[in-house]
């Protein structure tokens, strides 16, 4: 059996994406709780295939990035990462803690792109491999009270889309998945409501995982989950740039005042 690895795997998207390719992979999941990983692989071993294994890492620091890669260059079966782990701000961007808003760089953005490094040169040499970078629809907006969250996304998807047409010739399956509303702790930790947002804007973590699996055996380059989201962002483009700013600064509760 072949190796996956899934950063932010301890819960949410990650953890359902553990459970989806535990069928088919021995799985190692990272994330920086050690407790919350192990109780993930108690939950997901009973109906697994594959081995399960933790790897504490925190993926903001430099250091651990470079323990992660220098893991997957060392593994002859690893054959699919995901880059899930990830984290959002609100708020108005001049008030809020810069050090965190860099951090939020270096997770979703710097790690990322060096793992996407380190995974992009071991499948050219197999010629095979699979790479789902987790952006967002957010990466679609310009986001008001969210604009580095949105910033982020925004170039997780642009560079995953380029690296997919620079990947395609070597038989390289690259995505860039973008979910949107999705249950799991992502908006408690990010200091959204989310009752504010009605029922049908919402999908679960099961189902992302299932379309975006599904998208990565067709190679598309990108994935939007959802019929609700594929409507909203083909809608962003086609009003003007001042209403979806607005609109989208409405979303994230930010009034302009
Ligand atoms: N939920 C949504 O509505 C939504 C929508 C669009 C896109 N997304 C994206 O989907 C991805 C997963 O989100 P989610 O909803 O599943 O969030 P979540 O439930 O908050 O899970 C985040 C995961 O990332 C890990 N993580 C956080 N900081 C980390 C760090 N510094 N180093 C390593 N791991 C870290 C967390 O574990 P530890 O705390 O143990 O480190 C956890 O396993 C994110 O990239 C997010 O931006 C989410």
């Amino acid at each position: 059996m072949k190796n996956a690895y899934v950063t932010g795997a301890s819960q949410g998207i990650g953890k359902e994406f553990v459970r989806a390719l535990a069928h088919d992979y021995n799985v190692f999941l990272i994330s920086r709780s050690l407790p919350d990983l192990n109780k993930a692989i108690q939950e997901i071993e009973p109906k697994s295939r594959g081995i399960l294994k933790a790897i504490s890492l925190d993926l903001t620091k430099k250091k651990d990035q470079e323990e992660l890669s220098e893991i997957l260059s060392k593994d002859k079966e690893f054959e699919l990462l995901v880059n899930n782990a990830g984290f959002g701000t609100t708020g108005e961007f001049a008030s809020l803690d810069l050090s965190k808003e860099l951090d939020e760089i270096n997770l979703n953005v710097k790690a990322l792109v060096a793992l996407s490094h380190t995974a992009l040169s071991q499948f050219k040499k197999s010629k095979k491999g699979f790479l789902i970078n987790v952006a967002s629809v957010a990466g679609y907006l310009p986001a008001p009270g969210s604009a580095v969250y949105a910033a982020t996304k925004a170039f997780v998807k642009s560079f995953t889309e380029s690296i997919h047409e620079e990947a395609k010739p070597y038989g390289i399956h690259v995505q860039a998945l973008c979910p949107g509303l999705t249950h799991s702790d992502f908006h408690q930790r990010a200091g959204i409501e989310k009752s504010k947002y009605p029922g049908f804007m919402w999908q679960t973590a099961e189902e992302v995982v299932e379309e975006s699996l599904h998208s990565l055996r067709y190679n598309q380059a990108v994935c939007i989950t959802g019929t609700v989201n594929q409507g909203m962002v083909g809608l962003t483009e086609l009003i003007p740039r001042s209403w979806v700013r607005k609109g989208a600064g409405k979303l994230m509760n930010f009034d302009g005042t």
